[in-house]
């Protein structure tokens, strides 16, 4: 292959005239780029420069050689010659930098909470937006975690719970404990090894991974990275070449997954406008633009997602069952009446889901409808050998807790995965696994269940759990009394 020097790439700077370095490889991009799915401009904003760090996160490493032309690639990067590409630190890296000098140590990271927090300071300002965003005024999205709150527990005691048991089974496989990490698009927008470090952590600590359609890295570097035995599952959008979804159910099917998760709550992406306005800071120079009708709503979310077929419905359930053998499992029911219908067309199981309030906003929370649907799904006599997960606000072992003794058989993360991931890479999402293990032992021992069947749904109290308008009371009068007894300055941090 032929050897270019990143002087020669530097000259072919311009619309009519475009190369681009990915991963050490020199591309000719001129033709291709009225056509490209992400717009001129993010590629014109790396014309004649390398674009790999901007490529990563939101392509698949095959995806050029899938879909374009070999006479494209022109040859290689020549790395010996002197003044190699020197990446300009932009403004954005330099201040994701510093930020990563000043972060706590891990073991200062208490809870779930914790790592968010840090996550927002490190992350580069579309990576933040495009993981911690939700649909229109994020009610949905906040209403997940609150929901919680309105579940009071009902302690037993006396109950010997010395020896504790946290281990379960889902869709067959054994896992130690009911949670599992849910799939999440654009794994490298947080870590530059993306997806693989989840595959990792949930090998280690013995939990399920769902692997995303659109994850950044390929589908076969995911299920290559897991332990023999490691069971995976995989998150189907449906795409509208239907030729394409079977090859790739049947190829996931071959690759020994678990379980095909179809996502049924996105026919249309929903609008995350903190997305939508880091796409419009992003755009490229605008002496390069000529796009002047660029679409300012296409976020990340929406330009990565415009194969997701609409016309996905009950129908289609024959054909995806004729095309695997693997249990089908439908994630972003929302109503008692679709939970029914899903076991009546032959799934195996749903996860009730609103998408991490990024889709429909004022879709309930999962754990509100929780217990409707195993009520709805109990009086059809439907129950038995169909398996109910939920997710969305998953944020503490009280939440696995409750949702468990609600009839739930597992439960998803997603943000708090990512967040872990992003901020301290392996270790980050394997301590986060155990912090919500921690608190799942404390929980089950203090409610006096000393293992997953022990948790039942009279350790619950729900009463509340549908009154949307009931806030907790504020206790201004403790928090007052108890300010003062601390020393000024860390009265704030209360
Ligand atoms: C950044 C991000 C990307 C996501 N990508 C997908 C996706 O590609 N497919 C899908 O079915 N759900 C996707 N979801 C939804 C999650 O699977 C899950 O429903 C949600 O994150 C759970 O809420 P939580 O983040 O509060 O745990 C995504 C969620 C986030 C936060």
């Amino acid at each position: 292959m032929k050897n270019i020097t990143p002087q020669e790439v530097a000259a072919h700077n311009k619309k009519d005239d475009l190369w681009i370095v990915i991963h050490g490889k020199v591309y000719d991009l001129t033709e291709f780029l009225p056509s490209h799915p992400g717009g001129q401009k993010i590629i014109l904003k790396y014309a004649g420069q390398d674009a790999t760090d901007a490529f990563d996160p939101i392509h698949p490493p095959d995806i050029i050689s899938r879909y374009l032309s070999p006479d494209v690639c022109l040859g290689e990067l020549d790395i010996s010659h002197a003044g190699v590409m020197v990446k300009k630190e932009s403004k954005a890296d330099e201040q994701v930098r510093l930020a990563r000098e000043k972060m706590p140590r891990l073991d200062e990271m208490y809870n779930v909470f914790d790592f968010e927090s840090v996550a927002k300071t490190v992350l580069k300002p579309e990576a933040w937006a495009y993981y911690s965003s939700g649909a229109d005024d994020e009610i949905s999205m906040r209403e997940n975690h609150n929901a919680f709150h309105r579940i009071w527990l009902r302690p037993r005691v006396m109950v010997n719970v010395k020896q504790l048991d946290l281990s379960t089974t889902m869709l067959g496989s054994n896992v130690s404990m009911p949670l599992y990490i849910t799939g999440t698009a654009l794994g490298k927008l947080g870590h530059p090894e993306g997806e693989l470090v989840l595959t990792r952590a949930a090998a280690q600590k013995k939990i399920i991974q769902m692997i995303p359609t659109l994850a950044s890295c390929s589908f076969d570097e995911i299920v290559d990275m897991a332990r023999p035995e490691q069971p995976q599952w995989l998150q189907l959008y449906v795409n509208s070449d239907r030729e394409v979804t079977k090859k790739f159910v049947q190829h996931a099917e071959h690759r020994g997954i678990k379980g095909l998760f179809v996502t049924v709550d996105a026919p249309q992406l929903g609008r995350r406008e903190k997305d939508m306005r880091v796409k419009y800071s992003d755009d490229g120079p605008e002496e390069m633009d000529g796009q002047k009708d660029i679409n300012r709503d296409e976020g990340a979310a929406r330009y990565i997602s415009t194969f997701i077929d609409p016309s996905l419905n009950w129908e289609d359930l024959a054909w995806l069952k004729s095309i695997t053998t693997m249990p089908i499992m439908l994630k972003g029911i929302q109503t008692p009446e679709d939970a029914v219908l899903a076991a009546r067309h032959g799934c195996s199981g749903i996860v009730i889901s609103n998408h991490g309030g990024r889709q429909l906003d004022f879709a309930p929370s999962a754990i509100e409808l929780l217990p409707e649907i195993m009520d709805a799904l109990r009086a059809e006599g439907l129950d038995k050998n169909f398996e109910v997960y939920i997710d969305g606000g998953i944020r503490r072992g009280s939440d696995i807790f409750k949702a468990v003794a609600l009839g739930a058989k597992g439960v998803g993360i997603g943000r708090p995965a990512l967040f872990a991931m992003s901020t301290y890479g392996d270790e980050g999402v394997k301590k986060l696994i155990q912090l919500l293990q921690d608190e799942l032992v404390m929980c089950m021992r203090l409610m006096g269940a000393p293992t997953i069947n022990h948790i039942t749904k009279d350790m619950v109290d729900i009463r509340n759990l549908k009154d949307h308008f009931v806030q907790s009371p504020v206790d201004y009068l403790g928090h007052h009394a108890y300010e003062q007894m601390l020393p000024r300055g860390r009265i704030n941090k209360l």
